[in-house]
């Protein structure tokens, strides 16, 4: 299969590419922003005029800035839903079929228990509205054939994110606050990037025409992001001490939703998906970084 990658220098995208020489049966093609601009719907345009037949496309890249969305909402609207739209319309003309990645932050928080695909969203963030527009284009534009895959609190070895942020302060402070009322599923990059990888080469995705739907996609278990910091100092040997903050003691500019844990059952059992413990993945990642740094 011929398989196009698009956001190859994110957290996802690089995730992807580590695994990519199991899959030498498939040809993988890699596009940043340099080769193919989501914020330009003429690069896009572009890009497909000048390359021949896919029959996946990935989707790994977004406009994902949070709080700085909220100041740059058309870009944020650009490129995580006008751009989803032209891909999926791309996608439609070609017989391509479509993994577009989206986010447990198109929820409200409001829920006492873990999110379902069926659950209706609600953003209170410009991120998550920017998002959730993008994947209704997907769903109305492309009525088979495409996945949307809402994910949580991606961490990797690549790139800036909370695992790698807290190590650094962890071992420059000796105490720390970290807000403790906000609840999700931290997902490691690279357990959602295999997942991608088993279900493109499950006979259901690629033999098949199936509906266009939504999917969620979380390491198991939860926890709240001061939990988090603990458990990433106690893995590190870190004796930095964690102080439970209320989100409203870190003002920043976005909302974020009180519990945004996300459903996978649904994905398990379409793909047979082996999701992993958070915890797990953590200290998988841990014993990743320590070969990198
Ligand atoms: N990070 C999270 O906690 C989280 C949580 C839930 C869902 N998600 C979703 O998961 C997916 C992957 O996230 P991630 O953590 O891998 O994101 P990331 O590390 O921020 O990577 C995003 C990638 O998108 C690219 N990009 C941004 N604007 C672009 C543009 N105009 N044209 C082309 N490429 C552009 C960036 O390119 P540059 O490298 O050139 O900047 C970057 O490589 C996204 O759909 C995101 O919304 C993420």
């Amino acid at each position: 299969m011929k398989i196009l990658v698009i956001g190859k220098n994110g957290q996802l995208g690089r995730s992807i590419q580590k695994f990519i020489s199991n899959y030498d049966h498939h040809e993988f093609t890699l596009a940043g922003r340099e080769e193919l601009d989501l914020s330009s719907s003429k690069s896009v345009s572009k890009y497909f005029d000048t390359h021949s037949h896919f029959d996946v496309i990935i989707n790994c890249a977004a406009y994902t800035a949070v709080d700085r969305a909220e100041e740059e909402a058309d870009l944020a609207d650009q490129v995580n839903h006008l751009a989803a739209k032209q891909l999926a319309k791309f996608a439609n003309s070609q017989n391509t079929k479509l993994i577009h990645i989206s986010t447990d932050y198109v929820f409200d928080g409001q829920n006492e228990s873990l999110y379902l695909e069926s659950d209706n969203p609600n953003p209170i963030n410009v991120y998550g509205k920017s998002k959730l527009l993008g994947e209704r284009a997907i769903l109305k534009t492309m009525t088979n054939n495409a996945l949307i895959i809402r994910t949580s609190w991606i961490y990797s070895e690549f790139g800036k994110n909370f695992v790698k942020t807290m190590l650094k302060l962890g071992s420059e402070k000796n105490e720390i606050n970290v807000v403790s009322d906000q609840t999700g599923s931290p997902t490691y990059a690279s357990d959602l990037a295999e997942a991608i990888l088993n279900i493109i080469s499950n006979d259901n995705f690629i033999k098949k025409i199936f509906p266009t739907e939504i999917y969620h996609l979380s390491n198991s278990g939860e926890t709240v992001w001061s939990s988090f910091a603990k458990e990433i100092f106690k893995l590190a040997n870190l004796k930095c001490k964690v102080i439970n903050i209320r989100s409203g003691q870190y003002p920043v500019a976005a909302n974020r939703p009180k519990n945004s844990t996300l459903n996978s059952t649904k994905i398990v059992t379409s793909f047979r998906i082996n999701l992993k413990p958070w915890r797990e993945s953590l200290e998988r990642c841990l014993k990743n970084l320590s070969k990198i740094n």
